[in-house]
């Protein structure tokens, strides 16, 4: 039953992250697409607000339910290969994400504040708002081959 509760966390992290990253990317080009800065601001906003909610929450549920279940179920996060690939993967989606598209958000953010004032969305919001989409991309790729993982244990 224990086990079976850690799994459940585990699997509601794994929607709430892998859906708010597939999500946001859609109705984040549609806001763009508006070319309307106080659409544009509002949809800069709410991937902020979006990934206190949603990532931040799948990431933690993703973990404790995961390396709970594991612990539970007798399992060596350190020597079965299918638990070390699934740490590996989900590590490097972190690293993009840390490192690429947080960046990223933080300066379209910034820019975005200023929308209002002047009425105006600089050309490089939208060169980095492309940028957010392709490394977005990459960055699911691991999580997807994260899963094929652990629905396989193994590749
Ligand atoms: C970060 C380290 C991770 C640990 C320690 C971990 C641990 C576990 C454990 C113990 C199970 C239960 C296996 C079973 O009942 O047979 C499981 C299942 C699962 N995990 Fe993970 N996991 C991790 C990362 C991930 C990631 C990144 C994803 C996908 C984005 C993922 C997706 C899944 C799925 C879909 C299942 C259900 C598989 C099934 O029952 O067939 N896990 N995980």
């Amino acid at each position: 039953m224990a086990y079976d509760i850690f799994k459940l966390l585990h699997l509601l992290g794994v929607v709430l992250l892998l859906g708010n990253v597939t999500v946001t990317s859609i109705w984040k080009l549609y806001a763009d697409g508006t070319r309307d800065p106080a659409v544009i601001g509002f949809a800069q906003r709410l991937v902020t607000i979006t990934d206190w909610f949603f990532t931040l929450w799948g990431i933690l549920l993703l973990v404790v339910g995961g390396y709970g279940a594991a612990w539970l179920g007798g399992m060596d996060p350190l020597r079965d290969a299918w638990l070390v690939w699934a740490e590996a993967l989900f590590v490097l989606a972190g690293i993009i994400w840390l490192g690429v598209l947080v960046p990223i958000q933080i300066r379209q953010a910034r820019m975005a504040r200023g929308f209002a004032a002047v009425g105006v969305v600089p050309r490089d919001y939208y060169r980095l708002g492309r940028l957010w989409i392709a490394w977005g991309v990459v960055a699911t790729v691991p999580l997807l081959a994260a899963m094929w993982v652990m629905l396989r244990k193994g590749w």
